[in-house]
């Protein structure tokens, strides 16, 4: 799929933009539902566009309760047998709560492999350590979080009170949170979407040095597609919430001490990543009106090439029309 590669990473970019732009007239107004459908039925239709044969392997959930983007749904326009079979993963809008209460750093986000390069992990919750390409081969999420500070304060050549770390605001990061504090780190506290906190890590400007802590699943596997793109690196483990979880999935196969790198999340090479800001944020600024036009910022990465773009794009909110799935036609913005 090389030449393809090319167009199909590009078209992504239109599909996370077009969920940005319905979630973000969603902005404040209290209605995650509304938000997400919207995202959910802008990106479904703009897939059908793109000349892939898609799969879902992370979306809304399983069919019987997601009409779109459900798992296993066929997304593309698969109209040729030579067109790529690709495995994709969705999240709309990381951050259905921030854009329902106009708050920071929501994302729509697709990341697409080839097929079954995607993982599927077990739990809801899985444990992060996500960093830039400066900590690979350097960190262990295995080791105390003071260790990790001082050999990231080393790699990166500053002190660990000038590290930033980004933790989800959450009671189960109490003890997290003071055992950075006690190191004298400073924390970026965020409500939502650990995608973003995750992939900052990966640019290079003091903003977000390391995310650490217990977020969703499917993310990490999102956050991975983009790390492995990107040079920088996610490790995870599985993180039961209870017994009865645990056993289920030792019962199951799974080593709950495994750690998984992004490497292990998303396997082979054929790696593409795009995001487009909803709501201002760490890694993109969020959807503005100015006069008669939108402004959308996305990034897009694959990993045969490692190039990230960063995408601008206006459009003309009198003119521009997006495709709904449910209406089965265009509309406008
Ligand atoms: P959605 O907006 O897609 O529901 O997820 C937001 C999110 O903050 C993720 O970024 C994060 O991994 C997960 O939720 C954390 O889950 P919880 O809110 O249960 O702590």
């Amino acid at each position: 799929m090389e030449d393809i590669q090319r167009d199909i990473s590009l078209n992504m970019v239109r599909v996370t933009e077009v969920a940005a732009l319905r979630a973000s007239r969603y902005l404040g107004l209290n209605d995650k539902n509304g938000a997400d459908q919207a995202a959910v039925d802008g990106m479904r239709g703009m897939l059908d566009l793109v000349n892939i044969r898609g799969r879902i392997v992370i979306g809304e959930g399983e069919k019987d309760k997601a009409p779109m983007l459900y798992i296993g749904e066929q997304v593309g326009n698969w109209n040729h047998p030579e067109y790529p079979e690709l495995d994709i993963a969705v999240d709309p809008i990381d951050g259905t709560r921030l854009v329902a209460n106009g708050q920071a750093n929501a994302l729509a986000i697709i990341a697409v492999g080839g097929k079954d390069s995607l993982a599927f992990l077990p739990t809801f919750y899985v444990q992060k350590l996500a960093y830039g390409p400066k900590l690979c081969g350097y960190l262990d999420i295995n080791c105390p979080v003071r260790e990790n500070l001082k050999v990231a304060s080393a790699c990166l050549n500053k002190s660990t009170r000038d590290l930033t770390i980004a933790v989800m605001d959450r009671p189960r990061h109490k003890d997290l949170i003071a055992e950075i504090r006690e190191c004298g780190a400073r924390i970026k506290l965020i409500g939502d979407g650990d995608v973003a906190a995750s992939i900052a890590t990966c640019i290079d400007d003091g903003r977000i040095d390391l995310y650490m802590g217990v977020g969703g699943a499917p993310e990490s596997v999102l956050t991975a597609v983009a790390m492995r793109c990107m040079e920088g690196d996610i490790q995870v483990k599985l993180s039961p919430q209870n017994a009865a979880e645990l056993e289920s999935i030792k019962a199951d196969g799974y080593d709950p001490e495994r750690v998984y790198f992004a490497k292990d999340l998303a396997r082979g090479e054929d790696m593409m990543f795009a995001c487009t800001g909803i709501t201002d944020g760490e890694l993109l600024p969020g959807v503005k009106f100015r006069g008669n036009k939108a402004v959308s910022y996305s990034l897009a990465t694959r990993l045969k090439t490692k190039t990230i773009r960063h995408i601008q794009a206006e459009h003309n909110l009198r003119q521009k029309t997006i495709p709904s799935k449910t209406l089965s036609k265009e509309q406008l913005v």
